[in-house]
């Protein structure tokens, strides 16, 4: 496919943690993004991204001029808006996603919307609960959610942390195929609503 048909997809690590499974969460995930040739995709580390908790003067849903006091919100708002869909890897905190994330999702507002968002998560119930939540959070965002999510469980996440040396097996491989149909849904709801959006940019476009 053409480079500027791809989708650009953008992987969030939602946990900030210095020994966090996150980050091999996302590497599962983009290492299967690149046996499709219809997206670009990227990683985003939060700890990129070091976000004050959220004190701006007003609502990121009245920032309509792109721009922010902050460089780092300013940073974050560009990079977020770069992207056509998302995927948000997530882990469980007391049963919710955790803060650092909901601050990163607080922060912006138009350059989340109308754009497609799937949920890799992990956990003693495969991250379920914190991925009910981001759901909701994300539709306020004006974001599609999609169906399928993956969720990798403790054991799982156990073997990945305990790897010894050598050990060659491949601890991701129940995902993988998994992994195909999560991201075909993503690439189809990533596709209609960037049409949408393009369909609507060039009908109020000056003639
Ligand atoms: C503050 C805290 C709360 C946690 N609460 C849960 C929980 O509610 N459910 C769960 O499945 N795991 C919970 N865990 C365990 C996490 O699943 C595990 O630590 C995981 O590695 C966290 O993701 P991260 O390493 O990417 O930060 C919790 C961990 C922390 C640090």
């Amino acid at each position: 496919m053409a480079n500027n048909d791809k989708l650009k997809i953008k992987i969030i690590i939602g946990s900030i943690r210095k020994s966090r499974f996150g980050d091999k969460a996302a590497q599962f995930i983009f290492e299967e993004t690149k046996k499709r040739d219809d997206m670009n995709v990227e990683i985003i580390d939060l700890m990129d991204y070091p976000l004050p908790l959220f004190n701006e003067p007003i609502s990121p849903s009245r920032i309509t001029t792109g721009k922010y006091d902050n460089p780092v919100v300013q940073k974050w708002a560009d990079k977020i808006g770069e992207a056509d869909g998302y995927i948000i890897v997530t882990p469980e905190y007391n049963h919710g996603y955790p803060a650092a994330l909901k601050n990163a999702l607080d922060h912006v507002y138009y350059p989340w919307n109308k754009k497609a968002v799937g949920f890799v998560a992990y956990g003693s119930v495969g991250g379920a609960r914190s991925v009910e939540q981001l759901r909701e959070v994300t539709i306020e965002l004006q974001m599609a959610p999609i169906r399928t999510g993956i969720h990798i469980p403790f054991q799982v996440m156990m073997e990945i942390f305990n790897k010894k040396e050598g050990d060659k097996i491949d601890h991701f491989l129940a995902f993988r195929q998994q992994a195909g149909d999560f991201l075909s849904q993503l690439a189809w709801w990533t596709r209609a609503l960037k049409n949408a959006r393009e369909a609507e940019k060039s009908k109020n476009a000056p003639l």
